[in-house]
């Protein structure tokens, strides 16, 4: 593991140091006045609505006051191993030197200009060197506005309108996607012919009727439903592996059919790269799985812990955002901070051997869960890959297929595994359809107490 990432010492007061994870009906009164407080100020308490449930065995949310590596501290002193890691974007740790040299650097000589800058193009050099298909580039904030630009590139580039999305897969909370996130069954229509359903109250009907939704890894539905679709398309966006669906993955020869039905029909294939670049592969899923895109958008893992994101693509499908005719904007868009602080986290992830020990480590972990499952007899599927990975208690613990084989998962068991992980000191996300993520700041010493964790919270899945 490189010097950079050492952990550094953590100096809370000696009142708050509470050990490692939540003990038993442990209270957690700092965190229970301050979810008091944002309930008078902010709405529902919290700033996302993925963020209501983020402790499950308290009713509040635990508040993280501080991380430094593979480790944070709620406002309680409770130590934790962070598997959650802001979902995926703290790739290298909390508050590694690599990370917060790069900002402090950048912080001493200016934030903002709201010009070009001299970062934002070493960052975008970086990038097409690490991503296959990665021609040019442009820069915003989050993964959802990164969203939009690639869609606005991809209808201006086809001159069509309708998006092909896959049921389950998540591209972000604004209109333009937000369809079919997590439909429940009674509202999803027939698997040949899935419904549109918004995510919200609140997204316009034209808006729901501009995305077509079909099942993931339905060959011959997908098929279906392009010739019925074929002329209106402009492109088909995928979560290559979706994390936010338990990691499943496509089937054997899907993404290279996909690339060719997109080929043959003029319809351009988009890659959802926000939870996989920089992560799956140095180059992502477009490396990992050797099938390139045309447009692909990246965030979470690109920034390193700070807002930052990206959609890319080849030359003539981001000519018209280059000529123009295709207008993208934002004020923050490759502000020199973000982006020192993105040029920082690839190039330590280019380095040999980072991302490959996130792999172990994270193989480590799920070889370790499917053998505590064994042992206690509980049927489970760990899928994914090491640096992001999900266990999902289904009936046979074989591979999930598709968004709905997901809906028949036990997510008794998957609270019951995950509060016994949290008591024992492991976070983890709350949300059993999302998944683990490994840093590189994760050592030896993480993986042991993860195990032994890991043990013992499936022995409590058994008991109950
Ligand atoms: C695959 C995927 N796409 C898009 C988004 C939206 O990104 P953001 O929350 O930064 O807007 C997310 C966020 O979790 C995501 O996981």
């Amino acid at each position: 593991m490189p010097d950079t990432l050492a952990r550094k010492p953590v100096d809370l007061p000696q009142a708050q140091a509470a050990g490692l994870g939540l003990s038993a009906g442990a209270a957690a009164p700092a965190s229970e006045q301050w979810f008091a407080r944002a309930k008078k100020v902010l709405a529902g308490g919290i700033s996302s609505s993925a963020r209501s449930t983020s402790t499950g065995p308290l009713p509040f949310p635990l508040y993280m006051a501080r991380g430094a590596g593979s480790r944070v501290w709620d406002a309680d002193g409770h130590e934790f191993i962070d598997y959650l890691l802001s979902y995926g974007s703290v790739v290298l740790g909390h508050a590694v030197p690599a990370l917060t040299d790069a900002v402090s650097r950048q912080l001493a000589l200016g934030t903002m200009f709201g010009t070009c800058n001299t970062v934002e193009v070493e960052l975008a050099e970086q990038i097409t060197r690490m991503v296959p298909g990665a021609d040019l580039v442009r820069f915003s904030n989050s993964g959802s506005e990164a969203i939009c630009g690639a869609i606005r590139a991809a209808r201006g580039f086809t001159g069509r309108t309708r998006i092909l999305k896959f049921e389950g897969h998540y591209h972000g909370w604004v209109d333009v996607l937000a369809i079919s996130n997590r439909p429940a069954l009674s509202d999803a229509g027939p698997l040949q012919h899935p419904s549109s359903q918004a995510h919200s109250r609140g997204i316009p009907a034209g808006v729901v009727h501009d995305v077509i939704i079909a099942p993931w890894n339905h060959r011959e539905i997908v098929q279906a439903i392009l010739n019925a679709h074929e002329q209106e398309l402009a492109a088909i966006i995928i979560e290559p592996l979706v994390a936010n669906n338990a990691c499943i993955g496509p089937e054997e020869g899907f993404l290279e059919w996909i690339r060719g039905e997109c080929d043959r029909r003029g319809i351009l294939m988009i890659y959802d790269e926000i939870v996989t670049g920089f992560r799956l592969a140095r180059g992502g899923a477009a490396e990992a799985f050797g099938v390139v895109p045309d447009l692909a958008v990246f965030s979470k893992a690109l920034g390193g812990g700070l807002p930052v994101s990206a959609f890319s693509g080849r030359r003539a499908v981001m000519e018209p955002v280059a000529a123009n005719t295709v207008k993208h904007g934002g004020t923050y868009n490759g502000n020199p901070l973000c982006a020192a602080a993105a040029l920082a986290t690839l190039r330590h992830l280019n380095q040999p051997g980072v991302l490959e020990s996130m792999e172990s480590h994270g193989c480590a972990l799920m070889q370790a869960i499917r053998r505590a499952a064994h042992d206690c007899n509980i049927p489970c599927v760990v899928q994914g890959a090491g640096t992001m990975f999900q266990v999902v208690f289904n009936r046979d613990g074989r591979p999930l297929k598709h968004y709905r084989d997901l809906l028949s998962a036990d997510s008794t068991r998957y609270n019951t595994f995950r509060h016994g992980l949290l008591r024992r000191g492991i976070h983890i996300n709350s949300s059993g359809s999302a998944c683990w993520f490994v840093s590189a700041a994760h050592g030896a010493d993480d993986l042991a107490i993860a195990i032994a964790a890991i043990n013992a919270a499936m022995a409590e899945v058994q008991s109950k």
